[in-house]
């Protein structure tokens, strides 16, 4: 249980593990990097500045943030918004078995760390976000084609505004995809 985990270092700073939220059947999984302030004081992800960039760029794609499943590589508090490979490591049994439970059609990673993460599951090669932002990977797996989307972490367009539209680029291609998922 992700309450009780002491796997790694992390679990001293976290007030409350942010474990993930969304149905259970979702057909669309987003994961970010790791609880922030304000989401180690709720116990919920993306709830900060950059979740209600995200909100806005879920909107736009018509999705609601009810049906979608949110998540993050790691579960507890990152002061620093950093991870270590460790951290990684001890951690993502966690979302390996969300993965696993909702089976989602469309994972869309938001930043360098899910994607390195989904690159290494999925086998593919994650070069950079710069070359690969937007992009859609189509991956065979046993059961289903999982469809894999790349995308700019949305606190990299609050810190650098230039990037804001270019993500907002992004998610507004991405449209179709989620509205084909959504039938
Ligand atoms: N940033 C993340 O990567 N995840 C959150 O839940 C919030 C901010
Ligand atoms: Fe456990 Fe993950 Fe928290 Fe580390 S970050 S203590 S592995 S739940």
């Amino acid at each position: 249980m992700v309450e009780e985990c002491r796997k790694c270092p992390l679990w001293k700073n976290r007030n409350k593990p942010v474990f993930g939220e969304g149905p259970p059947d979702a057909k669309i999984m987003l994961i970010g990097l790791g609880p922030g302030y304000h989401e180690d004081r709720e116990g919920r992800p993306f709830v900060g500045a950059a979740g209600k960039f995200l909100n806005k760029l879920l909107d736009s794609v018509g999705l609601k943030r009810e049906e979608v499943y949110i998540t993050n590589v790691v579960k507890c508090y990152l002061p620093e918004n950093k991870v270590t490979d460790e951290e990684v490591k001890a951690c993502t049994p966690y979302l390996d078995k969300q993965i696993e439970l909702v089976d989602p059609e469309t994972i869309i990673a938001l930043g360098n760390t899910a994607a390195e993460y989904l690159s290494k599951k999925y086998r593919f090669q994650f070069t950079s976000m710069e070359k690969m932002h937007g992009q859609v990977l189509r991956i065979p797996t046993i059961s289903r084609e999982v469809k894999i989307v790349l995308m700019y972490h949305p606190a990299a367009g609050l810190r650098n505004p230039p990037l804001r539209s270019v993500i907002e680029d992004d998610w507004r291609k991405l449209s179709l995809i989620c509205h084909k998922n959504n039938k």
